[in-house]
């Protein structure tokens, strides 16, 4: 598919960050398939469905959201970048600590399909410092979360640690 790109990623859950990162993906390309990975040997707090639904809650009323798809996949991202006919990965990068996991990352995944590339995008400097992460410990401690995620992943963050 020309002119698409992938943006892959756990989004357990979708923070700010993320959002910043799909606004901008979706000026350069017509078509940005955000792509939930599931069962990647990390345990989530959050099912792939219920990534996907807060994910599509966050951009519905947005100009763009017809320019997004999102799925899930289980298993390399090349295989199922290959299914769908993308070569270009989109990854943001927020600080140098990220870099070096994504370099090796992305230079992994070129080496398994050579017409693959990776690109990075930052988000505004603002947002350099959330993680899906740090945003899962503030909730567990019952902390404001409303500068890290949209209001409705703050809500469903708070459902899954307040039993
Ligand atoms: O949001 P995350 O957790 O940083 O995303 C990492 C993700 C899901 C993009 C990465 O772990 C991934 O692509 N997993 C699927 C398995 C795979 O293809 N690994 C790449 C070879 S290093």
């Amino acid at each position: 598919m020309k002119n698409s790109a992938l943006y892959p990623g756990s989004f357990d859950p979708l923070t700010n960050g993320h959002l910043d990162i799909l606004q901008r993906a979706v000026q350069m390309f017509e078509k940005v398939i955000v792509t939930v990975a599931v069962n990647n040997k990390k345990k989530s707090v959050f099912t792939g469905d219920e990534r996907i639904q807060l994910i599509e809650e966050a951009i519905e009323d947005k100009e763009w959201r017809d320019k997004v798809e999102i799925e899930q996949f289980t298993g390399l991202l090349i295989d199922f970048a290959r299914k769908k006919n993308v070569n270009v990965l989109l990854r943001g990068v927020r600080q140098i600590s990220d870099f070096e996991y994504e370099f090796r990352m992305a230079l992994t995944n070129r080496r398994l399909a050579p017409e693959i590339d990776t690109i990075f995008l930052m988000p505004d400097e603002q947002l350099t410092f959330i993680s899906a992460t740090i945003v899962k410990e503030v909730a567990y401690w019952g902390g404001d979360l409303s500068s890290f995620v949209p209001d409705h992943v703050a809500k469903a963050l708070r459902g899954k640690y307040s039993s």
